[in-house]
């Protein structure tokens, strides 16, 4: 489950049973159309194993893919952390919008019509407001590209970027643009296009001035930094003042950068600088490299380097370490060599493990960014350095141990500082650097690996914590005999199916909602429009999960298995009537003879089915 502080519409969630405004023909039909691995292919690399696509969760961090997603059914499922659905559920999730938006961007790609009376004023009004504002940030980084490559306002760009060696491809590239120093150079470009001023300042790129009321560019005299989305889509900019010696000094207290600020369809803390550019070589390198300002990215990518992104002026979050993750969990972080950087690299150390990112260290010890490295010592000497990267884990540890000295008691206190930070890794990773810490700090691994479960069950909240929401109330789980009906009717209905329905009901005692599920799979139905059915959560997620779940049961062993399956749910029932038959007999009831007749029928047939089935019975 994601937090809820990084949803942001959470509130909005698909009314129990599917009830939504679009009509349910319309909703399977956008799903029919929809190609789900395509969908989900643009946030998470897959690759085919067997009729299914794995990859690494979205959802939750992970080394080893146990997300799948099963085209020809329309679903995804992780075995990791649960979730499951259909494509709408992955759009709503992945990008936290609603259900109708899910359905309604969708229906679009596929082409479908969807009745506009179907949207609230306000769902419809949110939507224009989006298209326009991807609008009007693609044409004001047009407008910048134009100026930088063509007018003459555009010459102390040129002047700037050829003097910090980028190239023109570069620039291309990048979209990189310039805006020129004047105040409303933009804001009356966007005008001609039929952009309202409004939507320029909505957009993050002009501002109204308090005393005149009119409109001015926020970005002047600046090299543009287009900011894209996962999608490519031009969302903000980062613009940095131009400084030349023929050019007068900038005005004073305009800062050396600019970030845009949040809006309707840019959250800084999500987005990083360059990522959709460097996915590719991220996925093929198995990793990135994540450095601190604009001109590192592109510089470093002209270089040679395409694997780079940058956050946006912000400190590092857990979501842009989630986005980089889908691509490769391995990010190569740059920390200053002194102690201020082994500092940070303590400090960020809980946020890469709680992200399962596996961080590696590059420090440079000859200049002061990677753009300078670059410039002042090469590509090689750069590739060298990321060949002599380590474990930002390795750092860490040997940082504390060292600065605790030899004697007990320092290492009894480096101990103690390292097992809050151990703590939060998963436990395969634990498990390794309590061993590293052990080793390094000359104690017992058994010592060490005590103090980090301390921690671990410090850090879990104590019983008084109050919780959040009621509990709901606990369901009955399935029984894996109806889990396993379940999924032999997804995958073998034909053998299967004939055998459930000729079952005799009162064996399949199941929940409600199961039987509903077990009768649309019986009629034909899609997983996904029977789980769209089923208002019970943790149904659906049986559902997903047994649908992704392509490897169980053989073809050619389906039919047995049905068939072991119910005699297993025979003997379970027949061990019931046994139980409650003596009871009775030990309460000396009126009719003991019927019901030693009884038991003496119910022991024959759990005999015979005990010889069907050697597991059963004690
Ligand atoms: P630096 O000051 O290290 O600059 O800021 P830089 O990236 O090396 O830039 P150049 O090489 O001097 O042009 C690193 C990053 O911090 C953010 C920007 O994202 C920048 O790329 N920053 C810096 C701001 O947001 N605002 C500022 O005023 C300065
Ligand atoms: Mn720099």
């Amino acid at each position: 489950m994601l937090r809820p502080g990084r949803m942001p519409r959470s509130g909005l969630r698909r009314p129990p049973g599917g009830a939504t405004a679009i009509p349910r023909a319309i909703i399977d039909q956008v799903r029919d159309r929809t190609d789900i691995a395509e969908v989900v292919g643009r946030h998470v690399t897959l690759k085919r194993s067997g009729t299914s696509l794995v990859g690494l969760c979205p959802f939750h961090p992970e080394k080893t893919p146990s997300f799948n997603v099963v085209p020809h059914k329309g679903i995804f499922h992780c075995f990791g952390c649960g979730e499951g659905g259909d494509v709408f559920r992955f759009l709503m999730k992945i990008q936290g919008v609603s259900f109708n938006e899910a359905v309604k961007e969708l229906a679009a790609a596929a082409g479908i019509q969807i009745e506009e009376r179907d949207l609230t004023p306000a769902e419809e009004q949110r939507l224009r407001t989006r298209a326009t504002l991807f609008d009007v940030c693609e044409e004001a980084c047009r407008y910048y590209q134009g100026i930088l490559k063509a007018r003459p306002e555009g010459g102390p760009g040129r002047v700037y970027l050829q003097q910090r060696g980028l190239r023109p491809e570069t620039w291309d590239r990048f979209r990189i643009g310039y805006a020129p120093d004047a105040w409303s150079g933009l804001v009356d470009h966007l005008h001609g296009r039929g952009f309202s001023e409004d939507l320029a300042i909505e957009a993050g790129l002009a501002r109204r001035s308090d005393r005149r009321g009119s409109t001015y560019d926020l970005f002047r005299r600046r090299v543009m930094f287009p900011i894209l989305d996962d999608r490519s889509r031009v969302v903000s900019f980062g613009g940095r003042i131009v400084e030349l010696p023929d050019l007068p000094s900038p005005d004073a207290g305009q800062p050396k950068y600019l970030n845009g600020t949040d809006t309707e369809i840019y959250r800084k803390q999500r987005v990083l600088y360059g990522l959709s550019l460097a996915r590719t070589e991220i996925q093929r390198q198995d990793r990135s490299i994540l450095v601190e300002g604009y001109f590192d990215v592109v510089t470093l990518s002209q270089a040679g380097f395409q694997e780079v992104v940058a956050t946006c002026g912000t400190a590092l979050t857990f979501e842009q370490l989630e986005a980089i993750r889908r691509f490769s969990p391995r990010v190569v972080a740059l920390f200053d060599s002194d102690e201020a950087g082994i500092k940070a690299a303590v400090r960020s150390m809980p946020l890469f493990a709680a992200a399962g990112v596996d961080a590696l260290r590059l420090s440079l010890a000859d200049a002061k960014d990677p753009d300078e490295h670059i410039r002042l010592h090469g590509a090689d000497a750069f590739r060298a350095l990321l060949n002599r990267t380590e474990p930002l884990t390795d750092t860490v540890i040997r940082f504390v141990a060292g600065r605790a000295g030899p004697t007990a008691v320092g290492r009894q206190r480096a101990v103690e500082e390292l097992a809050p930070l151990v703590s939060r890794f998963p436990e395969v990773a634990r498990a390794s650097l309590v061993r590293r810490i052990a080793d390094l700090l000359d104690l017992p691994e058994r010592d060490v690996a005590r103090r980090v479960a301390r921690a671990r069950s410090d850090a879990r909240p104590g019983p008084q914590a109050p919780a959040a929401v009621d509990p709901p109330p606990p369901e009955a789980p399935l029984s894996p005999e109806v889990k396993d009906l379940l999924w032999l009717l997804i995958h073998h209905a034909e053998v299967v199916g004939p055998r459930i329905r000729t079952a005799s009901p009162d064996l399949l005692d199941a929940r409600l909602e199961v039987l509903d599920c077990l009768a649309g799979l019986l009629r034909g139905d899609s997983v996904a429009a029977v789980a769209e059915a089923c208002p019970d959560e943790s149904i659906r997620t049986i559902l997903f999960e047994a649908a992704s779940r392509t490897d169980y049961i053989p073809g050619d062993r389906a039919e047995v298995a049905v068939d072991q399956l119910f005699a297993r749910l025979e003997a379970d029932r027949i061990a019931m009537c046994l139980k409650r038959i003596r009871q009775e007999i030990d309460l000396g009831g009126p009719n003991r003879l019927d019901l030693v007749r009884e038991r003496t029928t119910l022991n024959r047939r759990l005999a015979e089915l005990r010889r069907l089935l050697p597991g059963i019975g004690r």
